[in-house]
């Protein structure tokens, strides 16, 4: 799909350069921590590390400074600044990290990167507006033996559809409606898990999810919101079928991470046996 022809898109790289003026020390070794957990590794030395969709940067930066020699891409050219200007703040000149602009639908220019030892693309496929195609060519750029690791929109049927319904809406609203929707939507959350502690009786006192947020990914609550409400193109997926369609190319799943079934991603850790099964060949 000529992502070009996609009407409607949330600006994603403008929340994630609001996102990179909270960027601290602790956000990093959180990112780090991340990867370390779900790869299964210390380091990441001597690796070669494909950024799908790198966002704020922070993932790739965080894989740099484990060792990994990274290339970082988005289609959305304000995220492709983000990633730049962490690169050249933390690492400048350096000719082991490279940040392209790009797009996970266009099959060329993913094969031209070549095959990594580690595939990362979170929270990125579902976004592009032709997910399976997107995940196609995520696979495609696994070397034999490496590690693709995943995260895609659980589906909840009427849910998801309902909530597509809304973000296409905050899309179009003007700014202080889309502002309004995102108060809402995050005080909506904190009156409901304050009364849940306080019924458990434990403290009740609002934010607890605010300061939480940082020890997941290194990510910022009030960013999450914006870019929850408004992410769209928004497609979902089954975990079995994200299971079912990278077992059919050789892949087998080393670490699966749902939302338990609600709203939020499930993530995925899959290792390429050998070679690619169905394609047979390299791209
Ligand atoms: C929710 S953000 C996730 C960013 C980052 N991976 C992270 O985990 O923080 C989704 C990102 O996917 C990017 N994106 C959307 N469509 C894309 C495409 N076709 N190719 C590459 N990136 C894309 C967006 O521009 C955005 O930066």
């Amino acid at each position: 799909m000529d992502q070009t022809k996609q009407e409607l898109r949330f600006a994603f790289g403008k929340n994630w350069s609001s996102f990179l003026q909270t960027l601290d020390d602790e956000r990093i070794r959180e990112a780090e921590r991340d990867l370390v957990a779900h790869l299964g590794t210390d380091g990441l030395k001597g690796k070669t590390f494909l950024d799908i969709g790198s966002g704020s940067g922070l993932h790739s930066l965080a894989a740099r400074r484990l060792g990994a020699r990274v290339v970082s891409f988005d289609y959305d050219k304000d995220s492709v600044a983000c990633t730049a200007h962490l690169r050249d703040t933390y690492f400048p000149g350096d000719a082991d990290w490279r940040v392209e602009q790009g797009s996970a639908l266009d099959r060329d220019y993913m094969a031209g990167l070549g095959r990594f030892d580690i595939v990362y693309s979170w929270g990125v496929l579902h976004h592009t507006g032709d997910m399976w195609t997107g995940l196609e060519n995520a696979a495609a750029r696994v070397a034999p033996g490496g590690t693709l690791f995943l995260a895609i929109y659980n589906d909840q049927g009427g849910g998801s559809s309902r909530w597509k319904r809304i973000k296409r809406f905050y899309n179009q609203a003007p700014a202080p409606v889309r502002l309004l929707m995102c108060l809402g939507y995050a005080g909506y959350w904190e009156t409901r898990l304050a009364l849940i502690r306080a019924v458990r009786l434990q403290n009740p006192l609002p934010f607890k999810a605010w300061r939480d947020k940082k020890k997941q990914r290194g990510m910022s609550y009030w960013h999450d919101v914006v870019d929850w409400m408004g992410g769209y193109p928004f497609e979902v997926a089954r975990p079995e079928e994200i299971f079912d369609f990278h077992r059919k190319k050789g892949f087998v799943l080393r670490h699966l991470a749902t939302c338990g079934g609600g709203i939020g991603c499930n993530e995925f850790v899959f290792s390429l046996e050998t070679a690619q099964k169905e394609n047979g060949k390299s791209a």
